[in-house]
């Protein structure tokens, strides 16, 4: 039996909770489609951090590049935020995607039929979007050098640096024209080119590219105006193509279309080795222990890596299928719930998932 190394990244606040039920749902799926998972539990962000003083101890890195796929919850919590930044959570997420190259982030955007009145904007707005932002990972400000603060003559001052090479801009360009090219066929490219020189090299370096792919449709749109267009008609997209800190707001803007970020999955590929799946939302401390989290985004992030990190499509789609069922069944939980009362915890969605999974046939 094909059998896959899978390293678990809980992280904190509510990860560990939707961990758990995404491992049951990925254990049940496994053997309904005849391969079997082996999981590595192992820590990152605070409690990595509370465990070992680091945010990505250097075991953690090396059980994810040894593996088949790593599967992330979410990590942050702000009993950390005043440490210096190579001590706070997210540091150990950014030096996971740059240690494993991920440089490819996908986050697909499309409105759940039986979700659609979860969102703030109007249906008619929203209905048939069908979207994925492309967002670069590892380069752009996060990772731009020099950075840093300083004192001088009585003021401070704090700085980073946004800057691509041509070769990095390239390598995104051609992950968006290829899966724009099994998609709708439109790519469009965000930028600020109207300002900034590392957007102008982006403009400059996507349409050289473009010509790569000539079935494929490319457009060019100012962030400021992606931002607006993103709510007054998203159904123009198809994929865009971003960097990485536009690509952050954008893809959380556009999260809120489906009417909860709570739904929504990611991958991060590289040109080799394992990829990384995580929900987009992140470790919400308020509710943190109290089995009031949504587990769904974290269950169509498996699935996606059942899909794109194993090949395993078939399985990925029953997942997806058990999700839509319990949906459609009307089942909530809180952040999506009309009715607060009525609405389930982790868990018992959990078990919701569980059982629609097993009631469908393969
Ligand atoms: C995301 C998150 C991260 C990011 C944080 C937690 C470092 O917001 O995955 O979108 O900014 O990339
Ligand atoms: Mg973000």
């Amino acid at each position: 039996m094909t059998s896959y190394r899978i390293t678990l990244l809980p992280g904190d606040g509510i990860g560990p909770e939707i961990t758990a039920v995404a491992r049951q749902l990925l254990e049940a799926v496994a053997g309904r489609h005849g391969f079997s998972l082996v999981f590595d539990e192992q820590p990152i962000g605070g409690a990595a951090l509370d465990a070992t003083g680091e945010p990505l101890p250097a075991s953690t890195l090396e059980a994810c590049l040894g593996s088949d796929a790593v599967l992330l919850a979410a990590i942050g919590s702000p009993r950390f935020d005043r440490l210096p930044r190579e001590q706070r959570p997210e540091s150990g997420l950014l030096a996971l995607r740059s240690g494993l190259g991920l440089f490819a982030n996908l986050r697909p955007v499309k409105i759940i039929p039986a979700l659609i009145d979860a969102s703030s904007l109007r249906p008619e707005v929203i209905s048939g979007v069908d979207l994925l932002v492309v967002r670069e990972l590892i380069g752009g400000v996060y990772f731009g050098l020099p950075k840093g603060r300083v004192e001088a003559e009585g003021r401070v001052r704090a700085f980073n640096t946004m800057a691509y090479f041509d070769d990095e801009i390239d390598r995104i360009a051609r992950v968006a024209f290829a899966l724009a090219a099994q998609r709708h066929g439109r790519v469009c490219s965000v930028d600020k080119a109207n300002v900034l020189d590392v957007s102008q090299l982006w403009r400059d370096r996507v349409e050289a590219i473009h010509g790569e792919y000539p079935n494929v449709d490319l457009s060019h749109m100012y962030v400021d105006n992606a931002a607006m267009q993103l709510v007054r008609e998203p159904r123009q997209f198809d994929v865009i193509l971003t960097s990485n800190l536009f690509g952050d707001i954008l893809s959380d803007e556009a999260a809120m279309l489906t009417g909860s970020i709570g739904m929504l999955p990611s991958a991060s590929l590289g040109s080799e080795g394992p990829g990384l799946f995580e929900p987009v939302h992140g470790s919400a401390p308020d509710i943190a222990g109290q089995d009031r989290a949504n587990p769904m985004a974290m269950v169509l992030s498996a699935a996606m890596m059942l899909r794109l990190g194993l090949h395993q499509g078939a399985a990925a789609d029953d997942l997806e299928a058990a999700v839509d069922r319990v949906l459609a069944a009307g089942w909530r939980t809180g952040d999506l719930a009309s009715n607060p009362a009525t609405a389930l915890g982790c868990r018992a969605m959990g078990d919701r998932l569980l059982e629609s999974l097993a009631a469908n046939e393969t």
